[in-house]
């Protein structure tokens, strides 16, 4: 189970909420640098070239980046506020790819400027735009071009679409990415280094991959065959699957290297091609399990035979996953462990929104009002898709490593919510 990763005591998580309050999240650092570890270990094992990015997206801030950059990992950042947050935490530029299907100019520009590792081309009109930003600077950039390998990964299943309809990078059925590939080749400004894949998000199978890479490669030989373009990198995505309930079963982080890596090895060979530098961007899988958020019971309502609303002071302002995707999660109550289980309770939120649930059906020993409730694997997609609906103020994230905690993301007041507020007399 998640808990078990979670390596953070019952003990320290009642403290902690005593100083910082709750909402709160609180992250493992040591399982944070455990799991970007199992890849780039992984990959040192073999005698290849590879960069392992940190798919911000998951949870971006100034120490979560610093934390990534000790790890010797590569950044991925799809947003000026990504690429800012970036900056700040003094990340090595050459380190950072750019990625986002409507990259503005002002984040090209900024890429640009910073001169970044890589740009993720993802459609025609940000080829063009991209040309003109490096036009008016004089500068060169290098860059990957995003295909879309058909083929799309959701958790246990995997669907090969031929055509793919999906507003991410350059189709290869229509002839979209051979396009662009041509029009990059021996590009003044624009030095194209290789191909980006990514099929999915939370996939537990090798298979997915080992497809993608098949379809990737085939391009790649046609592209051999007839310009002789020889990829130097193939970015395989991110999208590896993490333990939220004791149903989901994923494999260890390093069977997804061994995995890429053999299924490139031999996709390459097949082809006759070069082995290229492999790049992959996992951003669940390093800070999913690695943190928990720990929530006040509030209000609890009991409808007769029907089912107790168990409120919490956050919710889908925090957590939006149960309410977009159905996502499910475990919890249990602090300091309760050693008493057995009495009753199953509905978590809900406080947003005004009846989807605002957080789990439906909860085994607990006896809830009351002011018990803490700690909800696991909260660290990836939940922070990072907070919003401010109902005005709650975003919750504070604590950073435990060694067993020292400290705070890394302050919890908003409500005089931060009318900051931006203009008066209207
Ligand atoms: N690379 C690209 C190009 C991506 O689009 C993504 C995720 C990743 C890497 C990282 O994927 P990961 O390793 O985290 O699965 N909000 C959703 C997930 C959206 C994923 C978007 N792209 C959720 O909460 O499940």
């Amino acid at each position: 189970m998640s808990q078990n990763r979670f390596n953070i005591s019952e003990e320290q998580l009642t403290q902690l909420a005593e100083r910082y309050d709750t909402p709160l999240f609180v992250y493992d650092v040591d399982q944070i640098r455990q799991n970007a570890r199992a890849f780039v270990e992984t990959f040192k094992q073999y005698d290849l070239d590879f960069q392992v990015a940190y798919a911000s997206k998951a949870f971006s801030s100034i120490a979560m980046l610093q934390v990534a950059k000790q790890e010797d990992m590569s950044l991925d950042v799809v947003s000026e506020g990504e690429l800012h947050t970036a900056i700040e935490a003094g990340y090595p530029m050459q380190r950072v790819h750019v990625h986002g299907n409507n990259k503005s100019r002002t984040v090209l520009e900024m890429a640009v400027e910073n001169q970044v590792g890589c740009i993720v081309i993802d459609n025609f009109f940000e080829m063009a735009l991209l040309e003109d930003v490096l036009q008016e600077k004089g500068q060169t950039i290098d860059a990957l071009i995003r295909i879309t390998p058909g083929i799309e990964a959701h958790t246990h299943d995997y669907i090969l679409t031929g055509q793919e309809d999906s507003k991410f990078g350059f189709d290869l059925l229509s002839g979209q990415a051979e396009q662009a590939l041509n029009h990059l080749m021996n590009h003044e400004s624009i030095h194209l280094q290789g191909v980006h894949s990514h099929i999915g998000s939370q996939i537990f199978e090798t298979t997915g991959f080992e497809m993608a890479v098949e379809k990737v490669f085939d391009a790649l030989k046609l592209w051999y065959d007839r310009y002789q373009f020889e990829a130097r990198v193939v970015n395989l995505g991110g999208g590896f699957g993490i333990q939220y309930t004791k149903d989901d079963d994923p494999l260890p982080l390093s069977q997804y290297v061994h995995t890429l890596v053999s299924a490139v090895k031999s996709s390459a060979s097949n082809h006759e091609l070069k082995i290229p530098e492999i790049w992959i961007e996992p951003g669940r899988s390093i800070v999913g399990e690695a943190a928990v958020t720990i929530y006040e019971v509030g209000a609890i309502k009991e409808i007769p035979n029907v089912r107790k609303y168990v409120s919490v002071n956050g919710g889908m302002t925090d957590n939006i996953r149960p309410a977009l995707y159905d996502a499910e999660y475990e919890a249990t109550i602090l300091n309760k462990s050693d008493q057995p289980i009495e009753e199953t309770v509905a978590i809900a939120g406080q947003s005004c929104e009846t989807g605002d649930m957080l789990i439906w059906d909860l085994d607990v020993p006896t809830i009351e009002t002011g018990d803490l409730l700690v909800v696991y694997s909260t660290g990836a997609y939940g922070y990072a898709m907070a919003s401010h609906y109902n005005r709650f103020p975003k919750a504070a994230v604590v950073f435990v490593e060694n067993g020292n905690d400290q705070l890394v993301i302050k919890r908003e007041t409500v005089q931060d919510l009318t900051r931006f507020d203009m008066s209207y007399e």
